[in-house]
C-alpha cells in the first residue's frame, strides 16, 4: 500500500517525481537503453524540460513549447517503439506517482500520460503505413 499523504503540488515535486521515475526507467535493461542519447551529462537538461512539461500539463504555467510527439516518432525511427515498451513505460509512471503521490494532479497526471501514450502509438502505426 501506498503512504503517500499529499499532491502533487509545485514543480520541487514535479522534479521529486521525475527523478524518481528514471531511477526506474534507467534501471531496467527493458528501455534504458532508449535513453543513451540523455543519460551522462544531457541528464540535468532533460529534466528540466520535463518539469517545464509536467509544470504546463498540470498547473497551466506555459512555458513547455516543444514538439513532444516528434522526438518520439525519430526516438521510434531509431529503436522501434514497442507495445511493450509503453507498458513498461506507463507501468513505472503509475508506480511511481502512487509511491509518492495522491489526489486529484496525481489522478490527472497519470491519465494525461495514459492519454499521450496512446495517441504516440496511433502516430507510430501511421507513420509506419507510410514506410
Ligand atoms: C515507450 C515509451 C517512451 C519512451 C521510451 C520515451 C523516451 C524518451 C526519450 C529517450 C526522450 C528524450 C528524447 C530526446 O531528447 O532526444 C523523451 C522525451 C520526452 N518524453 Fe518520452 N518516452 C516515452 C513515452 C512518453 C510519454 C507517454 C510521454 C507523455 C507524457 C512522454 C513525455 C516526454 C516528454 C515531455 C519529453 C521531452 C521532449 C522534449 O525534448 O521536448 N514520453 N522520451
Amino acid at each position: 500500500m501506498s503512504e503517500a499523504t499529499s499532491d502533487i503540488q509545485n514543480r520541487a515535486d514535479i522534479d521529486v517525481l521525475v527523478r524518481a521515475f528514471y531511477d526506474r526507467l534507467l534501471h531496467d535493461d527493458r528501455i534504458s537503453y532508449l535513453f543513451e542519447d540523455v543519460k551522462g551529462e544531457h541528464l540535468e537538461e532533460h529534466f528540466v524540460i520535463l518539469c517545464d512539461f509536467w509544470e504546463s500539463v498540470l498547473f497551466f504555467t506555459g512555458q513547455y513549447k516543444r514538439n513532444t510527439m516528434l522526438k518520439h516518432l525519430s526516438l521510434h525511427d531509431k529503436h522501434g517503439l514497442t507495445a511493450q515498451h509503453f507498458q513498461i513505460w506507463l507501468g513505472f509512471f503509475n508506480e511511481t506517482i502512487d509511491a509518492l503521490f495522491i489526489g486529484e494532479k496525481s489522478k490527472l497526471a497519470k491519465e494525461r500520460a495514459n492519454s499521450i501514450a496512446v495517441i504516440m502509438q496511433m502516430k507510430i502505426k501511421e507513420m509506419e503505413q507510410w514506410k
